[in-house]
C-alpha cells in the first residue's frame, strides 16, 4: 500500500496460471483492499514474464474444480467499490484475460497478446469469458474470438475497447496514472465501470446471425464441440442477464472440461512441451551459439528451410550448384515474401529486410562462418555423402552439421563428414516455412549439445521439435507406411479412393491417404516406394505399394497432372472408373480377392490399427522417448485430430487389447507372411 494505492501482484511461475493458491491469494487481497479504508484504488499486477497465461490447466482433469471459483474472486472484484486497474504484459490468456474483464480499467504494453484461447483446449471460457468478452467488444468480435481462439496484440485490444490504454511509459507508471485518475473520476461522481453490468448489442437480427455463426463451425463431432459451446453461451449473454448467462457458461464448461476431445487436446498441450525435453540431458547444458546459417540446396526445402531463419532475424547463405538453381531458389523465397506483403502479412519493410538476410553463393567457402548447415540437396545416398564430406571439411569446428534427408541413413551420412558428433538431422515438413513439426534426428554419435541446441533454436523458429532415433522414415514416415500400405490393399480389394478417404476424414483425419497423395505428388511417393524396396528397406511382398508405382508408371501423378488416384476438375477430386479399372487388374495381378462389401469399421481398422502398432513398436525400440512424442509428430505434422490426442492416445482410448484382437483377426483372414499383423509387445501383452 503506497499512497492509497494497494499493489496486488501475482507471482506463480511459470506463468501466473491462476491455480488454487492463486485464487485463494487474491480473494484475500480483495478482503483487505474492501476493509482497509486506506485503500482509494488497486493495481493488479503480475510477477516476470507474463501476466496471467490462464487457468492451471493441469486442475482441468480434477474431478471437481475446488474452491475458490475464478467466478467467486470475479465477483468480489466487480463488488470493490475502489477502482482496480489490471497492468498487462506478456500472455494474458484464458482465465488472465477473464480476471483483466472484471477489473474495471486495464493498461497494457505494446506487444501484449489478449486472447481466450480455451477452444483449442476443447472447452469453453469458464470463468465469464463468454459474458463479459461480447459486453466489451462486441457479439461478433467476441465470437470470432472465442471460436477460433486466436489472441490480438494491444494496438488491437485498445482499438476494440478491450482495454483502456496502451502504456507508452514504463507499466508500473502508466497503471499507476491510470489508478490516479480513476480515483479522480470515482470522487467526481463517475461509477466504475463494470463489464458484467454493460449491455450488450442485441437487436431482432441476433438470432440470425448467431444461426449464421453455427453454420460455419466445424460439426461437434469434429472437433467443433467447444466451439459451439461458445455459441450456447454467447446465446445466453445475448439474453442480457449476466448471472443467468454466467450460470450457463458453468454448466456448459463443465459438460466439456472432462470430455473425451478437452482431455485430448490437454494431453496434447503437455505433450507438445514434454517433447521438448530430452531425458538424461541436464536442463542447463551449454548450447552451441547459432547466429549464421548456412543451407546446401536452395530446391523446394532449402528455400522454405531459410524463410524460417530469416523470419527470425537469422541471416542465411544458400549454396547452390549453379547460378540458374541459384536464382531460381531465391526468386522462389522472394516471390514467397512478396505475396505474404500483398495479403499485408508483412510490411513492405520487413520483406526488405528479410530479403536482406538472405544470401547466395556458388561457393562452399560461403559455409566457413556458418554455425549451422543444413544440407538439403537431392535424395541420393551417393551425392549426400559427397556433400556431407564437404561440408566436414568446409565448417568451421565446432559448427553442427544437419541433414534434411527424409529416407537415407543419418549415421551413414554423419560417418561421411568425418565428425559424427557434429551432426544431427533436422527433417522439416513441405512446406517448410508453414509446417510445424520438425523431426530432430539423433544419431549414434551425435553430441548432447549439438542435440540440445538443435531443440532451443526450433522453439526460436516457432517449430515443434520432436527427437527421433534413426530407422527407416523416421516417426512420422515410418508410421504413415503401414497406414499407405493398408489403403493400397484396400482399394485392390474393391473400396474406392473417396470412400477409404472419407472414413478417416469423418473421424477428423485433415486428409485421406488418397488425397494426400495425390496433392504430395504419386511421382514423389512412388520414387520413394521404388528406391527404399530396391535397398530391401520395405521388405520383399511383391504387391507392396503396387497402386502408387502403377499410378507413377503410367504418368497419373496426382494433382499436377489432372489425375492420380482421383481425377481432377480444376482442384475438385472426383472419383475416377480408370482407377478402379487399375486396381482391379493389379488386384487380378496380385492374386487379391475383390470384395463387393468393405465396411466402414473395417478400412477404419485396416488403416489405423496398424499405424497405432506401427508407434508401439517405435516406443519399444526407443526411436521415441515417448508415446506423447509421436501424438505430437502425427498432431503437429500429418494432419492427425489433435481432438483425438495423436495415434497414441486414440490408441489407448480403444485399448491396445482390443486393438490386438482385431490385428489377430485381420491376419487370419489376410495372412501374415510379411509380419504386417503382428503386435507390438505392449499390444500383445494387452
Ligand atoms: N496452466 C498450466 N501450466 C501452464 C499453462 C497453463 N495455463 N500455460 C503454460 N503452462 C506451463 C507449461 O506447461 C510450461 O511448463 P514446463 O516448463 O513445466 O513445461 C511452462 O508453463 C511454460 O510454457 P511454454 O513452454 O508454453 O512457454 P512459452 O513461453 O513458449 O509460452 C504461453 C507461454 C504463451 C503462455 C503458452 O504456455 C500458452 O499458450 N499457454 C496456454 C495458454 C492457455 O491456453 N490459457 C488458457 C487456459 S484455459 C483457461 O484459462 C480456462 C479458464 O477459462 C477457466
Ligand atoms: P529439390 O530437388 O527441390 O532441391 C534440391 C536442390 O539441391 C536443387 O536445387 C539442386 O540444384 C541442389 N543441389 C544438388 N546437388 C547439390 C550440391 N552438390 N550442392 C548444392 N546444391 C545441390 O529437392 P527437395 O524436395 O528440396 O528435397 C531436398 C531434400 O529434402 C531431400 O533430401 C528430400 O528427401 C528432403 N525432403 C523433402 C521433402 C519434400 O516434401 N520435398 C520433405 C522432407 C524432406
Amino acid at each position: 500500500l503506497d499512497d492509497g494505492i494497494l499493489t496486488i501482484e501475482i507471482d506463480h511461475p511459470p506463468v501466473n496460471a491462476l491455480a488454487l493458491p492463486v485464487r485463494a491469494g487474491l480473494l484475500a487481497a480483495m478482503q483487505a483492499a474492501r476493509t482497509d479504508a486506506r485503500v482509494q484504488a488497486v493495481i493488479l499486477q503480475a510477477a516476470g514474464r507474463t501476466f496471467v497465461a490462464g487457468g492451471d490447466i493441469g486442475e482441468f482433469a480434477e474431478p471437481a474444480m475446488i474452491d475458490p471459483h475464478n467466478n467467486h474472486v470475479f465477483a468480489a472484484m466487480e463488488a470493490l467499490d475502489k477502482p482496480i486497474v489490471a497492468a498487462l504484459h506478456g500472455s494474458v490468456l484464458g482465465g488472465g484475460l477473464e480476471l483483466a474483464m472484471a477489473a474495471h480499467y486495464r493498461v497494457a504494453l505494446p506487444g501484449t497478446k489478449l486472447g481466450l484461447p480455451e477452444v483449442k483446449l476443447g472447452i469453453v471460457p469458464g470463468a465469464g469469458g463468454t459474458q463479459r468478452l461480447p459486453r466489451l467488444v462486441g457479439v461478433e468480435t467476441a465470437l470470432k474470438m472465442m471460436t477460433s481462439g486466436q489472441a490480438v496484440d494491444a494496438g488491437q485490444a485498445l482499438t476494440l475497447g478491450l482495454i483502456d490504454e496502451l502504456a507508452s511509459a514504463p507499466l508500473r507508471d502508466a497503471a499507476l496514472a491510470l489508478a490516479r485518475k480513476a480515483i479522480e473520476a470515482q470522487r467526481a461522481g463517475q461509477p466504475l465501470p463494470i463489464a458484467s453490468r454493460r449491455a450488450i448489442d442485441n437487436d431482432a437480427a441476433q438470432g440470425d446471425r448467431l444461426e449464421a455463426w453455427r453454420r460455419r463451425l466445424p460439426a461437434p463431432e469434429r472437433g467443433g464441440q467447444a466451439a459451439h459451446g461458445v455459441l450456447q453461451c454467447v446465446q445466453a449473454a445475448c439474453s442480457g442477464n449476466f448471472e443467468r448467462g454466467l450460470a450457463i457458461e458453468t454448466e456448459v464448461f463443465e459438460a466439456l472440461r472432462l470430455s473425451p476431445a478437452s482431455l485430448a487436446l490437454c494431453h496434447v498441450f503437455f505433450a507438445e512441451r514434454e517433447a521438448a525435453r530430452i531425458p538424461g540431458l541436464a536442463r542447463d547444458i551449454a548450447l552451441r551459439p547459432v547466429a549464421k546459417v548456412g543451407i546446401v540446396g536452395a530446391g523446394t526445402m532449402g528455400g522454405g528451410i531459410a524463410m524460417n531463419f530469416v523470419d527470425a532475424g537469422i541471416p542465411v547463405v544458400m549454396v547452390e550448384v549453379s547460378d540458374a538453381a541459384l536464382q531460381r531458389g531465391l526468386g522462389i523465397v522472394r516471390a514467397n515474401y512478396e505475396a505474404s506483403a500483398a495479403k499485408g502479412r508483412i510490411s513492405a519493410e520487413q520483406l526488405a529486410s528479410r530479403m536482406a538476410l538472405l544470401h547466395g553463393s556458388l561457393d562452399y567457402a560461403a559455409l566457413a562462418d556458418c554455425d549451422l548447415v543444413i544440407e538439403a540437396v537431392f535424395e541420393n545416398l551417393a551425392l549426400k555423402q559427397q556433400v556431407c564430406a564437404r561440408l566436414g571439411a568446409v565448417a568451421r569446428p565446432g559448427a553442427i552439421i544437419a541433414t534434411n534427408t527424409s529416407t537415407l541413413d543419418v549415421d551413414v551420412l554423419a560417418a561421411a563428414t568425418g565428425r559424427a558428433a557434429d551432426v544431427v538431422g533436422m527433417h522439416f515438413f513441405s512446406p517448410a516455412n508453414v509446417m510445424r513439426l520438425l523431426e530432430v534426428v539423433r544419431g549414434a554419435a551425435t553430441a548432447p549439445p549439438v542435440l540440445a541446441t538443435v531443440m532451443k533454436l526450433a522453439a526460436t523458429i516457432g517449430k515443434v521439435p520432436v527427437v527421433s532415433g534413426v530407422c527407416y522414415g523416421f516417426i512420422g514416415n515410418r508410421m504413415a507406411e503401414v497406414y499407405l500400405r493398408e489403403a493400397e490393399y484396400l482399394l485392390m480389394e474393391g473400396a474406392s479412393p473417396a470412400r477409404i478417404d472419407r472414413v478417416v476424414e469423418d473421424w477428423g483425419m485433415a486428409m485421406g491417404p488418397c488425397r494426400m497423395i495425390d496433392m504430395a505428388g504419386v511421382d514423389v511417393a512412388a520414387k520413394t516406394v521404388i528406391e527404399a524396396t530396391l535397398e530391401g528397406k520395405l521388405g520383399a511382398d511383391p504387391s507392396y505399394r503396387a497402386v502408387v508405382r502403377r499410378l507413377h508408371e503410367l504418368g497419373r501423378h496426382g494433382q499436377k497432372t489432372g489425375a492420380g488416384y482421383y481425377r481432377y476438375e480444376g482442384r475438385k477430386a472426383v472419383d475416377d472408373p480408370e482407377t478402379a479399372r487399375i486396381v482391379a487388374e493389379l488386384a487380378a495381378r496380385h492374386g487379391i480377392a475383390r470384395r463387393s462389401e468393405i465396411s466402414d469399421a473395417e478400412i477404419f481398422e485396416r488403416l489405423l490399427y496398424p499405424l497405432f502398432n506401427e508407434g508401439l513398436k517405435i516406443v519399444e525400440e526407443r526411436i521415441a522417448y515417448r508415446a506423447g512424442d509421436i501424438d505430437v509428430v502425427w498432431t503437429a505434422g500429418y494432419g492427425f485430430p489433435a481432438h483425438r490426442g495423436g495415434p497414441m492416445w486414440a490408441a489407448g482410448q480403444i485399448g491396445l487389447r482390443r486393438i490386438a484382437e482385431r490385428l489377430a483377426h485381420y491376419g487370419r483372414e489376410r495372412g501374415n507372411a510379411y509380419g504386417y499383423w503382428t503386435p507390438a509387445a505392449a499390444a500383445a501383452a494387452a
